[in-house]
């Protein structure tokens, strides 16, 4: 049986090579980005301290086998503009000089989202909400100063950022509470006065639920009817072994690509822990539980087998689609790396990325690249 299983992953590497590039793989080009640059770009999330220039194995894993990057928090509001009158760009200004020193398709992460939010943004001097009238202004004021301050060389922006629930409701965050919808369309509007080159995207997790599906399709063709640019949807696809039944991951991507709009894979990572619950929301987290921890040294054979199987099924998927994706990118370079380590509690040891944590390959990159 382990045989058979290795001789399906191995064929479908074959296959994904073949189908990529039409020949074998030289050393030189035996890397993730040429090995499916045919079909997409092949992005990676940066963090604090590769920006800091405190983890060069993982740039030079970036260098080598990705094409696009994104920003893991240094965007983010309470980081970027802590204060209504203070921003702070120097993670932000390193982020995009490395993507420009190595030709990536540079993405910004993310400019209007409920959590990481900078406390003073929707709360007056008093600390009740601000008028929708300010609050409008503040979010002019804040997507303005990013977007122009990169434009032309940050290629794509995460707009909005988890505005719809699972059953398709609006996420009761205080843009909705003060603005309603509008919220969307006024962010969209303000980053394309912005930047009229730079690719906009609507960006959300467990994008597989019916209900949420129906509302960002509703979204889009809300922009679309109003003339307001929005050029993808950004699948999220913080997946696990047993969630998202893979049927419904692709029903949403065929979903979405009826919209005349790319779909990108964002935040790809796969954790191998049990599953605790369906979020990506930060606040959701519950109190650390040793049988939730069950592998803190390594991954067992089994287990990591059974990963490397599910992400190239995964990657089949996209591959199969990729005349509508256009981006798959990994939330992260090393397990070490991940958000998985400490979400949805702290202290666990998850296994979710491409790369270990001493920096090599897992079985399933080797794999696609043939070796
Ligand atoms: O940098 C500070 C550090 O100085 C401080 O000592 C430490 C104390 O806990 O916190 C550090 O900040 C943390 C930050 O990551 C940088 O490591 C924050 O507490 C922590 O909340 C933050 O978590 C990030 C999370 O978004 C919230 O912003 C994760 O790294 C990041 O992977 C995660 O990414 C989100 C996407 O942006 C949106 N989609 C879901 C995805 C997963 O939640």
């Amino acid at each position: 049986m382990k045989n058979k299983k290795l001789l399906y992953a191995a064929s479908l590497a074959c296959m994904l090579l073949m189908a990529c590039s039409g020949k074998p793989v030289v050393e030189s080009e035996r890397n993730l980005k040429n090995v499916l640059g045919n079909h997409f770009l092949v992005g990676v999330a940066i963090n604090h301290l590769q920006l800091q220039g405190q983890d060069s194995a993982a740039l030079d894993i970036v260098k080598t086998h990705f094409n696009s990057i994104v920003p893991e928090n240094c965007m983010k509001c309470m980081i970027i503009h802590p204060e209504e009158n203070v921003y702070d760009f120097e993670l932000s200004d390193r982020f995009v000089a490395f993507g420009e020193e190595n030709g990536m398709f540079v993405v910004g992460h993310c400019l209007i989202w409920h959590s990481q939010l900078a406390s003073w943004f929707c709360t007056d001097e008093n600390g009740a909400d601000v008028s929708p009238e300010v609050l409008k202004q503040r979010m002019k004021d804040h997507i303005t100063t990013i977007v122009k301050r990169y434009k032309g060389r940050v290629h794509g922006w995460d707009v909005v950022n988890e505005a719809i629930l699972e059953d398709g409701s609006y996420r009761n965050s205080k843009f909705y509470q003060i603005l309603g919808e509008e919220f969307v369309p006024l962010a969209f509007q303000y980053a394309y006065e912005a930047d009229p080159e730079a690719e906009l995207y609507y960006n959300d997790y467990n994008m597989h639920f019916e209900g949420k599906r129906r509302a960002v399709i509703k979204l889009v063709e809300d922009l679309k009817a109003r003339g307001i640019r929005i050029d993808a949807v950004g699948m999220q696809g913080h997946v696990g072994m047993e969630y998202p039944q893979i049927s419904d991951f692709e029903a949403s991507i065929e979903a979405f690509s009826k919209l005349n709009v790319k779909v990108m894979i964002t935040e790809f990572d796969m954790s191998a822990l049990p599953m605790v619950r369906y979020s990506a929301n930060v606040t959701d987290t519950v109190s650390f539980e040793q049988s939730m921890n069950p592998y803190p040294n390594e991954l067992p054979s089994r287990e990591l087998e059974a990963w490397n199987k599910r992400m190239m099924e995964f990657m089949n998927l996209f591959v199969k689609h990729s005349r509508h994706i256009s981006r798959v990118t990994f939330w992260g370079v090393t397990d070490g790396d991940s958000w998985k380590n400490d979400f949805p509690m702290r202290g666990r040891t998850d296994y979710p990325l491409l790369f270990d944590r001493n920096y090599e390959p897992k079985q399933f990159v080797k794999e696609l690249l043939g070796e």
